[in-house]
């Protein structure tokens, strides 16, 4: 069998998927805002051009176009951090992904270029060009961050909905997945949104505007608000693209997926009303501490959505196809049988700190097969979850990963492996004593592995879900 491990990072008592989640957050929010910013930048220019606003000019030039230029610097970096942390994290969900989308991810790039070098033209020579040149620019500018939001969308939204692309030769059905449109205009939408909101804070800010002049931008600025009636339209066509298992997560089946999407909408909620009655109905003044709340209620939802979208795809990194702990499904049974051991070139970095090799060997298949969503002792750690269970509970329910939790992959594993992640746990939660007992040199060691093969076997090495379970069996990547 061809299996590749690959060198993964440890983040110690923080969770990699907090990690990664915890840069994307910002790195979506900074992006979204780079792209509605050029929306609402070209509106601004339109106004300027045409008389219709005296203020909107000075406004663009002054402030909004370098807040622009910043978040696109902010949005820049975190995107190559991404990169840098999606390869310690899971290097074979970004290689699949590159595997596949390698030219939608160069034609993405090349937008990024043109994003960027419009935007950085536009800042730097933008006092002594016609206003026609400026809104060719900026037109540009918005186009291509726009684009980059369009092509990266297609594959993120894949992750989670890949339908039959895998049978399909062309990625373009992967590309345009179930998932793609509703979550590209809501994308599209949340830009509007964040750009609006901050343009709001920094119109308060502005010493050379009167409260006339300040009014009369809001009012402008709020337009960018009004889209926000779409947003429960277009959020529950995507809960309906959903797996059905992923759906129920966020409807009441897991507590934490519940809870973000609950903050999502709720944020988001408060912010369209607000918008709607109050700044485009009643036409309100808004002052700099609302407009930061609001900010503040954007961030929020975006933080809330981005953890929904992460989250509901668990078991899978890319559903029907890769688990989060980087393990394809076809790869389980074998894994099975031949475990991970001789496909793990690298060392712990405490090796020195483990009183008997089975606890070594244990802490590697922690490193392997669970750290990609639980940690030792820090956040969602199994020695805390499993603090209260006796050695046997903890076999059969490690052994039955799938049917513990639907969310996570199937144990892929020898029984020795199993044991041998068990004994860690109850070492950890002994406080890691310096002498141990281990089971392998126990008299019914051979007796405990048959008993962890019939948990292991029971359990079968298909995914969780019915329909995915019912898929796997029948293209022979799994057993019952
Ligand atoms: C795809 C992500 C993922 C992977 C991989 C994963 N888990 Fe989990 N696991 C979870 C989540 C999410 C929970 C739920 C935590 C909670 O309920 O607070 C969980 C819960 C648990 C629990 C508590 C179950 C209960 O009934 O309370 C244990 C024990 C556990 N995992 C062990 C493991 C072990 C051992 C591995 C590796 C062999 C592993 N997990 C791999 C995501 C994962």
């Amino acid at each position: 069998m061809d299996f590749v491990v690959y060198p993964v990072n440890d983040f110690g008592p923080l969770m990699k998927g907090m990690v990664i989640g915890g840069l994307g957050i910002f790195h979506v929010f900074t992006a979204q805002f780079a792209i509605g910013g050029g929306f609402l930048m070209c509106y601004l220019q339109w106004l300027a051009m045409t008389g219709r606003s005296p203020h909107a000019r000075q406004f663009l030039d002054g402030y909004f176009k370098f807040l622009i230029l910043l978040s696109f610097i902010a949005g820049a970096l975190t995107g190559v951090g991404m990169w840098f942390t999606s390869i310690q994290v899971s290097p074979q969900t970004i290689g699949k992904m590159i595997d596949i989308y390698h030219w939608v991810w160069a034609i993405e790039w090349t937008f990024f270029c043109l994003e960027v070098v419009a935007g950085y033209a536009f800042y730097r020579y933008a006092h002594q060009l016609t206003d026609a040149a400026r809104m060719t620019l900026l037109a540009l500018y918005t186009l291509a961050a726009w684009m980059s939001l369009f092509w990266i969308n297609g594959i993120l939204s894949w992750q989670l909905t890949p339908g039959q692309s895998f049978e399909s030769a062309s990625i373009w059905t992967g590309f345009f997945n179930a998932g793609f449109w509703p979550s590209l205009f809501y994308r599209t939408i949340a830009s509007f949104t964040c750009a609006a909101l901050v343009a709001m804070v920094v119109i308060n800010c502005m010493r050379e505007f009167d409260r006339q002049a300040k009014t009369e931008l809001i009012n402008r600025v709020a337009i960018f608000l009004a889209p926000m009636v779409l947003m429960p339209v277009l959020g529950v066509w995507y809960l309906a693209t959903m797996p059905a298992d992923s759906r129920s997560w966020v409807l009441g089946g897991s507590i934490a997926m519940t809870m973000f999407m609950g903050i999502a909408v709720i944020s988001s909620a408060l912010i369209g009303a607000y918008a709607l009655w109050g700044l485009i109905y009643q036409k309100l003044y808004v002052n700099a501490a609302t407009a930061v709340l609001l900010v503040l209620l954007a961030a929020g939802a975006t933080a809330g959505g981005e953890f929904v979208r992460e989250g509901v795809r668990k078991p899978f990194s890319i559903r029907n196809l890769l688990y989060s702990n980087g393990v394809t499904i076809d790869k389980v049974d074998d894994l099975r049988r031949t475990g991970w051991a001789a496909y793990d070139k690298f060392p712990l970095r405490d090796e020195q700190d483990y009183p008997h090799p089975q606890l070594k060997a244990g802490a590697l298949v922690f490193r392997q097969q669970c750290s990609a969503c639980h940690t030792v002792e820090g956040m969602n750690a199994i020695s805390h979850l499993s603090k209260t269970w006796t050695v046997e509970q903890k076999r059969l329910m490690f052994a039955q990963l799938q049917k513990t939790k639907p969310f996570m992959p199937p144990f892929s594993g020898t029984p020795e492996e199993l044991e041998a992640v068990v004994q860690y746990f109850e070492w950890v939660i002994a406080g890691r004593p310096k002498q141990w007992n281990a089971s392998s040199d126990s008299p019914d060691y051979a007796a405990v592995l048959a008993r962890v093969q019939g948990f292991l076997d029971e359990a079968g090495t298909a995914p969780a879900s019915e329909q995915d379970r019912a898929r796997a069996i029948a293209q022979g990547k799994g057993r019952r």
